[in-house]
């Protein structure tokens, strides 16, 4: 049972909230399944229209991809019906046989599915009538010549600006057979040349550097076709009379591989997944986490529709880590996000080459996986290719906000590797897509007792005083609706009771004992102000004074004392977010914040604003004076040791010097959108 502090995620809330954190049980124990295979599913829709007759498919994958391929079956004239809406696990795809396609009346959306652009090119090349396939952002730069190049030697019109989508089909009249060599080993290549060959007269063949999965001449010998298989080539005979099959789709075994790295890594963990599809093109992963020492076991192998499927029982394993063997990286290309993950907590090296294909995935996924690991500690590096990572089997990671960059299986890859690291703060985001290949990958974990948590978001604005942050801060709060921690204020509350009881800056104890003791509280007034209260007296004047920041800065670098109010600060995040101003909130208090960024400006610039400030007050200083008070609280600050003024390794660095508040706040908020924290800012 997931405990009572988790919080129910659905698909919708994991679309606006992308920042998650999740925490293992001691035990995993049971039986489960995942969602289905996403490949066959794909599949299922594509050839189901072509088939004559009514297609019944169960165990659908009902993730954003799959349900983009059965859209736009539907956009191209084909009924498809859904039971689940009355609790049955069926659809049923009413075939309209191989030229029964119709025009649709728009652009064919495939959102971030390589899988639907690709296949569905094959289909619309060869037909009669005109269309325009789409997909979002990622998918927009994803490489479409490896398809385009083929079908356009078949005799397809395609029109596409440079090699990606938009793709437009214009309307075919002759597609060719031809004898396709291809230079990549890709499904999806092969299945797009083989979809086109099923609309032209005679035998389409496609020969692969190596052995892709197989699925579409799997399926489409199902469906009647006539299909021959010898060693990497597969051959279709044109125009074949399809006919509707009943499918069962079996469990992806892209989606049990993050349950199977993370069972090998958890300490005490024996648990059998399901009815996985365990083809001979898709189970790399099985054999390379073997081959590190993992303690997988295949139990009731099957054959289901032409489909190896088994139960595979995993058990908590000490890694040790391996050379990949070239042979076995088409098979497992999917997986190797979270075959890194499994590296990390593997003693020894890692090493992945040949595998550049990595690089053109839903994201780079070396880079992203390389740059996240590197930012939890593990010792590893990028390689043209692939990589090296050296990691130990009781590996403890840092505490971090690392990025999955929009990238289902990078994001569900961090995500099982923070997970095991009890007592640390990991965070992931970029987890936004998760849904596109699987919908229920947070219910899943939750069964299996692992308490996720959608995590407030914090944006930290740290630097010296005078430099803005306090008013860009408090307009970022407001712009978002986000609450407003003004970390100063509470050392400046502490200075008040030092002064008020006589303390030293430099009496540790005393200091400790009253900022364990203090009663201090924040209110929001009714004009969106904060009225500070201290000892139930509301301070906020006599804390804005300039000896009271100067008391605060001297009594700053007491770690006992800062360490007693840590937990104050951190009791501010909550939902919806947090914007964090002060000095040490993105290196201490806020270490996995997605968003950091640290304000500066020349110490004559805040000098004068400062005395503008006062001269409005009608305090009459000289700006000499205040010059050299910054420059001596900012050298305090700076050159402490405990929480110095420093920028996060990971802020954004904005010199306000030369920049309106309006302009500062025009920045933040644009780096807030840009990390998905925002979406109020017009492009
Ligand atoms: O931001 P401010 O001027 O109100 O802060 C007053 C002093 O408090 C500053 O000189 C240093 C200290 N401070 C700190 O050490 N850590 C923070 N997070 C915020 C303020």
């Amino acid at each position: 049972m997931a405990n009572d502090n988790s919080v129910m995620i659905n698909v919708s809330e994991m679309n606006r909230h992308d920042l998650f954190q999740l925490r293992h049980q001691p035990v995993l124990r049971g039986h489960f399944t995942v969602p289905g295979d996403k490949s066959i599913s794909h599949r299922s829709m594509i050839f189901g229209a072509l088939a004559e007759g009514v297609t019944k498919v169960k165990g659908f994958l009902r993730s954003e991809d799959c349900l983009a391929t059965m859209n736009i079956m539907r956009q191209l004239g084909v009924n498809i019906e859904d039971d689940r809406a009355n609790g049955v696990d069926e659809i049923r795809v009413h075939g309209v046989g191989l030229h029964g396609l119709k025009v649709a009346d728009k652009v064919l959306d495939c959102g971030n599915a390589g899988t639907a652009m690709r296949l569905l090119s094959g289909l619309l090349a060869a037909q009669s009538f005109e269309s325009t396939l789409v997909g979002d952002e990622s998918l927009s730069v994803r490489p479409m010549n490896r398809v385009i190049k083929p079908l356009t030697t078949m005799g397809a019109d395609i029109v596409s600006d440079k090699g990606t989508a938009p793709l437009t089909f214009r309307a075919s009249s002759h597609i060719q057979a031809i004898d396709y060599l291809s230079p990549i080993a890709s499904a999806q290549v092969k299945s797009a040349v083989l979809l086109a060959g099923l609309f032209a007269e005679g035998v389409t063949s496609v020969a692969e550097p190596k052995k892709s999965r197989d699925h579409t001449e799997t399926m489409l010998k199902g469906f009647g076709a006539e299909v021959e298989v010898e060693g990497l080539k597969v051959s279709v005979k044109g125009l074949p009379k399809l006919m509707a099959q009943d499918i069962q789709v079996p469990a992806d075994i892209s989606s049990a591989a993050f349950f199977m790295v993370l069972g090998l890594i958890h300490p005490d963990a024996d648990f059998v997944i399901e009815n996985v599809c365990v083809n001979k093109t898709r189970d790399g992963v099985i054999h390379i986490l073997q081959a590190m020492g993992g303690d997988i076991v295949l139990t009731n192998q099957r054959q289901q529709a032409g489909e190896s499927v088994a139960d595979i029982r995993v058990r908590s394993s000490k890694l040790k880590g391996i050379y990949v063997p070239h042979d076995l990286i088409p098979s497992a290309i999917d997986e190797f996000p979270v075959l890194f993950v499994a590296a990390a907590h593997a003693t020894g090296e890692f090493k992945l080459t040949g595998a550049e294909e990595l690089k053109h995935k839903e994201s780079d996924r070396i880079a992203v996986m390389i740059d996240g690991l590197k930012k939890l500690g593990v010792n590893c590096e990028s390689l043209a290719d692939g990589a090296v990572i050296r990691g130990h089997h009781n590996i403890v990671l840092n505490n971090a906000c690392v990025d999955g960059h929009g990238d289902h299986r990078c994001a569900m890859s961090f995500l099982v590797a923070s997970c095991l690291q009890p007592g640390t703060d990991i965070s992931v985001k970029g987890c936004h897509n998760i849904a596109t290949s699987f919908p229920d990958f947070f219910e899943l974990m939750k069964g299996l007792s692992v308490d996720t948590q959608s995590i407030t978001p914090v944006i930290t604005i740290d630097g010296p005083s005078g430099v803005g942050k306090g008013t860009t801060s408090a307009l970022v709060a407001k712009a978002l609706g986000w609450h407003l921690l003004d970390s100063g204020a509470i050392y400046r509350a502490m200075a008040l009771k030092a002064i008020g009881e006589g303390l030293m800056p430099d009496d540790e104890a005393a200091l400790k004992v009253a900022a364990e003791g203090i009663d201090l509280r924040f209110e929001v007034t009714f004009d969106s102000e904060i009225a500070v209260f201290l000892d139930g007296q509301q301070v906020n004047d006599q804390l804005r004074t300039e000896a009271c920041g100067e008391m605060a800065s001297k009594i700053a670098p007491n770690k006992a004392m800062r360490a007693a109010l840590l937990d104050r600060q951190k009791a501010f995040q909550q939902a919806p977010g947090l914007v964090a101003d002060g000095r040490d909130m993105g290196t201490v208090v806020f270490q996995s914040a997605p968003l950091k960024v640290f304000l500066t400006a020349s110490a004559e610039e805040r000098a004068k604003r400062r005395h503008k400030q006062l001269q409005q007050k009608g305090v009459d200083v000289r700006i000499r004076d205040l010059l050299k008070d910054i420059e001596a609280r900012d050298l305090r600050d700076s050159s402490r040791k405990v929480a110095p003024l420093v920028p996060a390794d990971d802020a954004h660095v904005i010199d306000t010097s030369d920049l309106s508040i309006k302009e500062v706040l025009g920045q933040v908020l644009a780096l807030a959108q840009k990390n998905g924290l925002y979406h109020g800012l017009q492009s």
